[in-house]
């Protein structure tokens, strides 16, 4: 099952947190789907549950956020709506991919070849009023990552 059901706000909230209670530094969840698909709410979520304290908003002209949650573990969230496809060599990105974070990017289509290899891709699309998340993992860590997730969130 690489396709779950998010009937409404709280389905992609508790998708979310029930991520946020696994992720690990190292760990890359890539995030597309176009404006309003639910990216930042589910990074939202994530963060809450991964002890996040401050409000997190999409990194739109900054285009990445550094935030803390539990244990100090580090969490940098991408959001690379703005971002053009010539400034992507000039960014430092291999520092943004240190593994030393949990990557979090919005928009992550936008990353063309420069995307990481090991992933967790959640594809989010409008269906009806609600949403379809659609996943995709590449790399052991992140296909033992998505066979932890998908139990608690399937419905
Ligand atoms: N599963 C869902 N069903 C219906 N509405 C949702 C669902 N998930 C999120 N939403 C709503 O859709 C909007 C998503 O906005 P946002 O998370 O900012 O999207 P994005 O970051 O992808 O542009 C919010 O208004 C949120 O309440
Ligand atoms: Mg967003």
């Amino acid at each position: 099952l690489r396709v779950i059901d998010l009937p409404d706000e709280p389905a992609t909230r508790r998708l979310g947190g029930a991520l946020g209670h696994l992720v690990e530094p190292g760990d890359v969840i890539l995030l597309i789907g176009e404006l309003g698909a639910g990216k930042t709410t589910l990074v939202q979520a994530l963060a809450e549950a991964a002890g996040v304290a401050e409000p997190v908003t999409s990194p739109t002209f900054s285009l990445m956020h550094e935030l803390s949650g539990h244990q100090g573990i580090l969490f940098r969230h991408m959001d690379l709506y703005r971002l053009e496809a010539d400034q992507l060599a000039h960014l430092g990105l291999e520092e943004w991919f240190e593994p030393d974070a949990v990557l979090l990017i919005e928009w992550a289509d936008r990353l063309g070849a420069f995307g990481p290899n090991c992933f967790l891709r959640i594809v989010l699309s409008h269906r009806g009023d609600g949403r379809l998340a659609e996943f995709t993992a590449s790399g052991q860590r992140h296909e033992e990552l998505l066979a932890r997730l998908l139990p608690g969130v399937a419905i």
